[in-house]
């Protein structure tokens, strides 16, 4: 018989529950198909990070359960998108952001696409204090799964020394979310 040209559909609800134990740390993220030119992703918390995404595309958010908020750095200063449960979001491209999801329980649907070849993806690291890039990786995505993690344990496995801002000279906190937070705090009460 000759072969489908179309998927089947599939009910989101059921796979939420068949894939609720991926949903949650320390996975936190399941890509739904994963040879589409869509990359459909379901985002879980609690899940916080101190890195900001440089992505060469617009991405969707709808944040269908809990709440989450996006920081991100724009006009010089760091700003904070929430993402209150039924909002729908979508990003414009190369917007610095950073999805913060300190709810347990928390689910968000993400849609991108594939990157065109030569439209490169970027992780940063920036100062808490002044939002000065500590360090910037730039990457040919080709998978959301297996493209990070690497890039994230080059950055966590640097030195003070590699995390000194240039500019102010403070010490990024590397995978230290909560002195990140606290740091960045700090800095907006000033
Ligand atoms: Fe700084």
């Amino acid at each position: 018989m000759t072969p489908l040209k179309y998927g089947r559909p599939l009910n989101f609800q059921r796979w939420l529950a068949d894939n609720a134990h991926l949903l949650q740390p320390p996975v936190n993220n399941q890509q739904i198909w994963k040879d589409g030119d869509f990359m459909i992703t379901v985002v879980g918390g609690p899940n916080q990070r101190s890195d900001f995404h440089d992505d060469p595309i617009e991405e969707f958010f709808y944040q269908f359960k809990g709440n989450a908020f996006l920081l991100i750095w724009d006009r010089g200063r760091y700003e904070r998108v929430d993402l209150r449960e039924g909002d729908m979001f979508l990003m414009a491209p190369h917007v610095l952001h950073s999805p913060q999801r300190p709810e347990a329980g928390s689910l968000c649907l993400v849609i991108e696409r594939q990157r065109p070849a030569g439209e490169f993806d970027a992780l940063q690291w920036s100062c808490a204090k002044c939002g000065t890039v500590v360090k910037r990786y730039e990457m040919q995505l080709e998978s959301i799964v297996a493209d990070l993690p690497p890039v994230y344990d080059r950055f966590y496995t640097t030195s003070e020394a590699e995390r000194r801002c240039p500019q102010c000279g403070e010490i990024h906190p590397g995978r230290d979310f909560k002195a990140w937070h606290h740091a960045l705090a700090e800095a907006a009460h000033r």
